[in-house]
């Protein structure tokens, strides 16, 4: 990070203050408001840019993290776009082939000649999207680009161009719209970064109430 202002990361607005209980198991990172106000920009940036198009731009959503960012992107493009979506799995460090990356659906469509835009929501080490870009752009479409909800180049092992993006981050471990902990959190509305990853090993469940209970102190 660089010398920002405290309480504010790069692409957004002031960051809320706010913790999701139990004291200190999650602080917000990104309200859903500023989330919106930024997938609106980029929506309008991209739009622009596919605009001319012929055919229409295919967006590309990588499994699962990014179902919902391509789902407001898309509409806020304002111009026709189709959807295909891709799954990958990651070999484990235990393997002895950590960043090995598989395809585990692949897309349905042909992308010869077409301009994709490959919509993630986290790039992190830059492996998978390294993965990603090589294996489209042997296919031989008429551009590629990646949009990335979040950028944690902190985190970046592997140099990989990402032409947008919608917030840099720093090294937190990041839970809500759309990223999860163990299939967890993906449809909270905000952005929380997990205070003690250890802690919630430990008890997957430890923000189930705070997020979803019936007397939720996460949104004011
Ligand atoms: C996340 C994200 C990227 C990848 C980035 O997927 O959606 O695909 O990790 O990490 P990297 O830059 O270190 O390669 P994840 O494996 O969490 O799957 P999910 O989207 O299904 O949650």
């Amino acid at each position: 990070m660089t010398d920002r202002p405290a309480g504010e990361i790069e692409g957004g607005g002031a960051v809320r203050s706010g913790a999701a209980g139990p004291p200190g198991a999650a602080d917000i990172l990104i309200t859903a408001s500023q989330i919106a106000q930024r997938v609106e920009e980029l929506g309008s940036e991209l739009g622009h840019l596919y605009r001319d198009s012929v055919p229409p731009p295919v967006l590309v959503g990588v499994l699962k993290g990014s179902a919902l960012f391509l789902a407001d992107l898309i509409r806020s493009l304002g111009i026709d776009a189709e959807v295909d979506f891709m799954a990958i799995s990651s070999y484990s460090a235990s393997s002895g082939q950590s960043g090995v990356v598989r395809i585990v659906k692949d897309l349905e469509g042909d992308i010869v000649g077409r301009d994709v835009l490959l919509v993630e929501d986290i790039v992190d080490t830059g492996l998978t999207l390294t993965y990603l870009r090589r294996s489209l752009g042997e296919r031989r479409p008429r551009s590629l680009k990646t949009v990335t909800l979040l950028d944690k180049v902190a985190r970046r092992i592997v140099p990989v161009p990402v032409e947008y993006r919608g917030f840099e981050i720093p090294d937190v471990f990041v839970v809500g719209y759309g990223l999860d902990f163990m299939g967890r959190y993906r449809n909270v509305p905000d952005l929380y970064a997990v205070r003690d990853l250890a802690r919630l090993a430990n008890d997957p469940e430890l923000l189930v109430g705070p997020f979803f209970g019936p007397e939720p102190t996460v949104r004011t």
